[in-house]
């Protein structure tokens, strides 16, 4: 008899190595590889050789004009901001893998949108994790009153798959996907074969049913249990929800949509009763904002298709002992350092004894270059003691000669201050020339980042 072959997979990303090592070479992350034994799939049987033609029936084939392509009606979930995200509702037949840390929320957004959903569509709930007692109690606390609704505890795939085909509701939801298991296969829950298969059994039943399925995926830290990154590629749309334990804001953005444009966020709040839509995402996040202290600036990023005002603090204080410390929450590290060194060798500060911080009030991340010009603008505010005035919005990039460069979709970003009530935007220069309304607000075009000092900061 063969030997049985072992190879080690990575929980992390799914890659195979021959040997063990300790850090996977294909995704980097450490410690994440683990044994395996091939075993035959029940999916995808192996050994099938080479094909002989003649003895198959093909594929069936079909012209672009054959295939009806008619707006697919989408279920709206009842929350503007996750149909947003959706690209504009669950399209049929389609699977959406929700992430996130454990506890971020996905169980509570899932069972929240159940209300509105059960108003014309009938929802199969199947958790691994609680008991229907537990969900009930929780669907309670929601506000979720429908019979629309049926619940599921189990962890057999098996099961599921058969109550799917046999009851065909109108959208499934699996909490969560490494609970599921699937009895044919000897690797525990979790694992990397198990997540695959139940998977893969879920996406058949969703496409030949024309059932849309949410499948809830935990991102892990340790590495014991697979994570989303296994399955990414086989699911139709990724929203991974982010945001601080310790803070109430919580965003759902989508990373992989075949249906909508990627990169769309939704802001939620997380209350006492669930979770709540945040509309008007910059009101929030500037609220509360102190006046009239230095090294605080207030920026404007896209966030897809949506301008978000957030407010960056920056402090510079003196090293006490040792190297200084730089240190950045919702910014870039590396950025951070780089714009301490044009500010030092464009603008003449020295920052070489110093400690600078940075931080985004909100628990929001500000990733786009646009954040530069107001990062550097809140540093040399607090390195100078003087004050950016709070009815000032800033963006633009930053290059390495200190030079202030375009970014994109200008005029949706100054009618975003303009509507908060923002007096003055200070902007790139060349952006003004493409702006196509005549804006109330003032608008300060500057070229490089020494200029920009002088003008906001005198
Ligand atoms: P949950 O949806 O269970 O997280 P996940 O499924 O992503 O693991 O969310 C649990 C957290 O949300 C928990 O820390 C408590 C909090 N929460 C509220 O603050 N208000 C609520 O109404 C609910 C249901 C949960
Ligand atoms: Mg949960």
């Amino acid at each position: 008899m063969a030997k049985a072959k072992t190879f080690y997979v990575c929980t992390e990303c799914g890659g195979i190595q021959p040997k063990w090592m300790g850090k996977c070479p294909e995704c980097g992350s450490w410690n994440t590889l683990t044994e395996s034994i091939e075993e035959a799939s029940p999916a995808s049987p192996r050994g099938a050789g080479s094909v002989r033609s003649g003895a198959y029936a093909p594929a069936a084939t079909h012209t672009l004009e054959e295939i009806d392509s008619k707006e697919e009606h989408r279920y709206t979930t009842g929350m503007g901001e996750l149909n947003r995200v959706l690209g504009g509702g669950i399209v049929p037949g389609s699977v959406i893998l929700l992430s996130g840390d454990p506890g971020i929320g996905k169980s509570t957004l899932l069972l929240q949108i159940c209300q509105t959903i059960s108003n014309n569509a009938s929802i199969l709930y199947i958790s691994g994790e609680e008991s229907l007692r537990q969900i009930k109690l929780r669907a309670t606390r929601l506000g979720v009153l429908t019979n629309n609704l049926h619940l599921g505890a189990t962890t057999n795939i098996e099961a599921v798959v058969e109550a799917i085909h046999q009851k065909k509701p109108d959208i499934v939801m699996v909490d969560s996907i490494q609970t599921m298991n699937l009895a044919a296969l000897n690797s525990s829950s979790g694992s990397v074969s198990q997540v695959r298969e139940c998977t893969q059994l879920l996406i058949n039943a969703a496409k030949t049913l024309e059932i849309p399925v949410f499948i809830v995926g935990h991102v892990n830290k340790d590495g014991a249990i697979a994570g989303p990154k296994v399955m990414e590629h086989m699911v139709d749309a990724v929203l991974y929800f982010e945001g601080e334990r310790n803070l109430s804001y919580r965003i759902l953005r989508s990373i992989k949509n075949r249906y909508g444009s990627t990169n769309e966020i939704g802001v939620f709040e997380m209350l006492e009763n669930g979770l709540h839509e945040v509309k008007n995402p910059s009101m929030a996040m500037l609220e509360g904002r102190p006046s009239n202290v230095s090294g605080t600036c207030v920026a404007c990023v896209m966030e897809g298709s949506r301008p978000i005002l957030a407010e960056v603090q920056a402090l510079v204080s003196k090293t006490g002992f040792g190297n200084p410390r730089r240190m950045s929450t919702g910014f870039d590290f590396n950025r951070t350092a780089l714009l301490l060194a044009v500010l030092e060798k464009r603008c003449g500060y020295f920052f070489g004894n110093l400690d600078a911080y940075i931080n985004v009030v909100g628990g929001f991340r500000l990733d786009e270059p646009a954040a530069d010009l107001p990062v550097a603008l809140a540093l040399a505010s607090n390195l100078t003691d003087r004050v950016i005035a709070d009815d000032i919005v800033a963006f633009g990039e930053i290059g390495l000669a200190g030079e202030i460069r375009m970014v994109n979709r200008i005029s949706i970003r100054v009618k975003e201050a303009q509507r908060l009530g923002f007096r003055r935007c200070v902007l790139p220069q060349q952006c003004i020339s493409t702006l196509d309304f005549e804006p109330e607000i003032q608008l300060i075009g500057v070229s490089s980042l020494p200029q920009a000092i002088h003008t906001i900061l005198g």
